[in-house]
């Protein structure tokens, strides 16, 4: 089969010719119909993840998937030989830049029956980022004000679409010509990061997810009411998110150092900062689909590259100016 490979990190990626992976026990295999692009892959790609994940090239890039499930190991119990399932992929098992793989069955979920193998494809990592960042993290509560930065971007459009249906109050920050669209997508106030300074605009929040990092996450602190929950995804990465990920000791030290600054701001403002690094999870996706077909959360899908473009669809997202997603056509 068909699969991108990073040979070597900065380099841009190489379709070869590889051998089909073997299926574990708890492993589908999956024939790969579509492939969501994230900047992730960009940046695995360029080996900024290299203390976090260290791939040893050449390994398949690539985290989305959506496609047909056409074997299953021995002990798989939640999907058969036919299904059309959805997923991101875990660490250390990537590769869906790719005509197939093999995942495990806890990372997939039953592909949402009211969207098309390019929607679903584009959906799993930014809608669990959402999911995780709101449900999980934050536990979003009814009249609780919420801050989404970015609502253009992949994350941006389900987190505000999550928000809404959480009950929340939701403002979100974008581009000008992204204003009126995103303002579509339920937001309550749409701010115009061009021409207008969120934080003269707005108080009293509980929660903002940051995708920014930098000053735009400094002034965020400074919009949370006492007690309230700044979530960085764009870093930096603190203690916490160390411990979780079972890294090695000298790298809580350095999570530490890197969200120093940021963590004394925020106990200096009386609010909290947490960094989320999302993470696979074939159950919360389950959950995601249910709202996807119950007309909850709809994806944005921007633009669609073939199976022999994926360097341009990295260039693409890596730009920064993405619509919602961009997502690989692998057939
Ligand atoms: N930690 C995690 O688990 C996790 C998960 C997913 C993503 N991430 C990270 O989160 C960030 C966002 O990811 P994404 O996939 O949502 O990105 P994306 O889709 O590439 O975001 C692009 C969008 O961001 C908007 N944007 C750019 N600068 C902005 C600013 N200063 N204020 C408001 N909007 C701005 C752009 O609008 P304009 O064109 O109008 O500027 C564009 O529509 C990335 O750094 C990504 O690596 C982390």
């Amino acid at each position: 089969m068909k699969a991108y490979l990073v040979q070597k990190y900065k380099r841009q990626i190489e379709a070869v010719e590889i051998a089909d992976p073997p299926v574990g026990d708890h492993d589908v295999r999956v024939k790969i119909d579509a492939a969501g692009v994230n900047l992730l892959d960009v940046k695995i790609r360029d080996g900024v993840f290299k203390p976090l994940l260290p791939y040893k090239t050449p390994f398949a890039l690539g985290h989305d998937l959506a496609g047909v499930v056409t074997e299953v190991g021995s002990a798989v119990t939640r999907f058969k030989v036919g299904d059309e399932v959805y997923g991101r992929v875990r660490d250390h098992r990537i590769g869906t830049f790719a005509q197939s793989i093999a995942a495990h069955e806890d990372d997939l979920a039953t592909k949402p029956t009211s969207l098309s193998m390019l929607e679903a494809g584009a959906a799993p990592l930014v809608a669990l980022t959402a999911w995780q960042a709101l449900v999980e993290l934050a536990d979003v509560q009814p009249g609780d004000k919420v801050l989404i930065h970015a609502g253009s971007g992949g994350v941006g459009t389900y987190a505000i679409q999550l928000a809404k249906h959480l009950g929340a109050t939701v403002a979100t920050t974008t581009g000008t010509s992204n204003v009126e669209w995103v303002g579509d997508l339920g937001a309550d106030l749409v701010i115009d990061y061009r021409r207008q300074d969120f934080e003269a605009l707005l108080s009293d929040y509980d929660i903002v997810v940051d995708s920014q990092s930098g000053d735009t996450l400094a002034k965020s602190l400074r919009v949370l009411k006492p007690g309230g929950l700044a979530i960085g995804i764009a870093g930096p990465p603190d203690r916490e998110f160390a411990r979780r990920q079972s890294l090695a000791r000298p790298l809580h030290l350095l999570m530490s150092v890197l969200s120093f600054k940021i963590r004394r701001a925020a106990r200096r403002q009386g609010v909290r900062y947490s960094f989320l690094f999302m993470r696979a999870s074939g159950a919360h996706l389950e959950e995601i689909t249910k709202l996807i077909d119950a007309g909850v959360l709809r994806p944005i899908v921007e633009r669609t590259y073939p199976f022999a473009d994926v360097a341009l669809a990295l260039d693409h997202v890596e730009g920064g100016r993405a619509k919602g997603k961009v997502v690989i056509e692998m057939n």
